[in-house]
């Protein structure tokens, strides 16, 4: 053999060792079955990757607890308008675990003038308020969602003012392959797991309440006729349900019948609330503060340098990974709320009521 046929046949060797080791998991792979016999209904996991996901998604230790005892912090406190019926002892330690939560690092300044802690100056106080009924709100009445495990600010913040996994509309426009319109899609995106499925799946599902749907309700072409493209659409935001859950599809769906709610695991119920709590998170809480974020897009002094608006303007919004950051139940399905009671005790929620279909 040649020298350069020698040289090709060692660097086609390691291109298909390089193939192998970066495409195919290192196993050991576990298999959950978790439907009927035969009907391949299971779970596929690596418990490698499971532990480091596990330690990825531990609670943080809980304030020492303070009896709720003494004056209302809304009869002490000038401007209190949604924690007014908390101790002043107990008020105190929610501040503390406010800044625990999302501004660790910038302390109480994050959210106030320390000089007057009265005022509203600082934009994220205002923002700060309107996400504490907005936490209230998830935990009083998507309950069919969030259970009695909750959810706090930690949930999706986890230490950070601006939470890792958000999404913003994509005003597309990029051109693909050798396509003149790709179509808003054969992009390699994160967003839909590289496949060339359509990038933004989230602004018709997630943010509209278009119907997530690959079947049509009519044999012939009619007014609600699925195109190809809900079709396409559809399958992006499922794989977004399985990448940011951690879970195969066959954990919601018996994939003989995709459609078929009587075939499906309970799971899919589940996310089905879940799709209509995310709407309602985005539209009457997240969406409404746009201005406020207009007017400060790059966030207050000493916070992180990242722009509070997506590229066309509308604010950062929630999706299943805001909360689940790739486990099945975000945090390990650890409920927060025994030690923060006071998150699901307020009424005063300001919003219409969340809407269900
Ligand atoms: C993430 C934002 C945030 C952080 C950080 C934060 N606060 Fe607050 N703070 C608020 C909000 C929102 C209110 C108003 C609550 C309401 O309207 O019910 C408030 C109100 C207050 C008030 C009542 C002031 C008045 O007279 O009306 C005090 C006192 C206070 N905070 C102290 C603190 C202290 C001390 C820290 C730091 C340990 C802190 N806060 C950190 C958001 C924050
Ligand atoms: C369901 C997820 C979720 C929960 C729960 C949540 N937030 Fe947020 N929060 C967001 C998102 C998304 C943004 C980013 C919006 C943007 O920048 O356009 C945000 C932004 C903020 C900001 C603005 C940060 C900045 O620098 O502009 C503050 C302050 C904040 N949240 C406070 C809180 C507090 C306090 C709680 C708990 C009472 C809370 N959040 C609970 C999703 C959440
Ligand atoms: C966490 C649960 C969950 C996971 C995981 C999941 N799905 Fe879904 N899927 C749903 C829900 C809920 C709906 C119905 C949404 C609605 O009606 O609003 C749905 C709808 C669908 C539909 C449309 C059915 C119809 O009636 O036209 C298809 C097809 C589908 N999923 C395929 C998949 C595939 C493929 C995967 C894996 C990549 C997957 N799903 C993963 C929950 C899930
Ligand atoms: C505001 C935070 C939040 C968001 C956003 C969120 N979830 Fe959840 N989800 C939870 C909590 C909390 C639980 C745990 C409930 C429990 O204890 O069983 C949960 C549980 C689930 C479960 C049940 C898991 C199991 O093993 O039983 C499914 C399925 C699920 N979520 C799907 C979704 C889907 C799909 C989305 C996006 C459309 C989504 N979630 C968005 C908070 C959230």
């Amino acid at each position: 053999m040649s020298f350069s046929l020698k040289l090709g046949a060692v660097l086609a060797g390691l291109l298909g060792l390089a193939v192998i080791l970066f495409t195919f998991e290192r196993p050991p792979v576990e298999t959950v079955q978790t439907g009927f016999r035969g009907v391949a209904l299971g779970n596929i996991a690596n418990p490698r990757l499971q532990t480091t996901l596990v330690a990825a998604n531990q609670v943080p230790a809980p304030l020492p607890r303070v009896p709720s005892v003494g004056p209302r912090a809304g009869q002490v406190y000038q401007n209190v308008k949604v924690l007014g019926d908390l101790g002043v002892a107990e008020f105190a330690r929610t501040m503390a675990a406010l800044t625990a939560w999302v501004s660790p690092q910038q302390g109480c300044g994050y959210c106030h003038n320390t000089a007057n802690m009265a005022s509203d100056e600082v934009y994220t106080k205002v923002v700060s308020r309107r996400m504490l009924q907005m936490v209230a709100r998830i935990n009083a009445e998507w309950k069919p969602h969030v259970l009695e495990t909750g959810v706090t600010c930690y949930t999706c913040h986890r230490g950070n003012p601006v939470p890792a996994n958000v999404w913003s509309q994509d005003p597309g426009g990029r051109t693909a392959g050798f396509a003149a319109n790709p179509g808003g899609q054969n992009l390699g995106a994160p967003a839909v797991g590289y496949s060339s499925l359509p990038y933004d799946p989230f602004t018709a599902y997630l943010d509209q309440a278009d119907n997530i749907r690959v079947q049509s309700a009519t044999a012939l072409p009619a007014g609600d006729t699925q195109k190809v493209k809900d079709t396409e659409q559809t399958l992006g935001l499922m794989i977004h349900f399985s990448t940011s859950l951690g879970v195969n599809c066959t954990t919601c769906h018996n994939t003989r019948a995709f459609s078929d709610w009587e075939q499906s695991a309970p799971q899919r119920t589940n996310a089905w609330h879940g799709i209509r709590m995310v709407r309602d998170i985005n539209h009457n809480f997240i969406e409404p503060l746009q201005p406020v974020w207009a007017a400060n897009p790059n966030g207050p002094a000493g916070g992180p340098v990242r722009p509070r608006l997506g590229a066309a303007g509308d604010p950062l919004k929630v999706n299943c990974a805001t909360c689940h950051q790739g486990v099945a139940k975000p945090l390990n399905g650890v409920s927060m709320i025994p030690d923060y009671p006071e998150l699901a005790r307020i009424t005063n929620i300001e919003a219409p009521p969340p809407v269900r279909r």
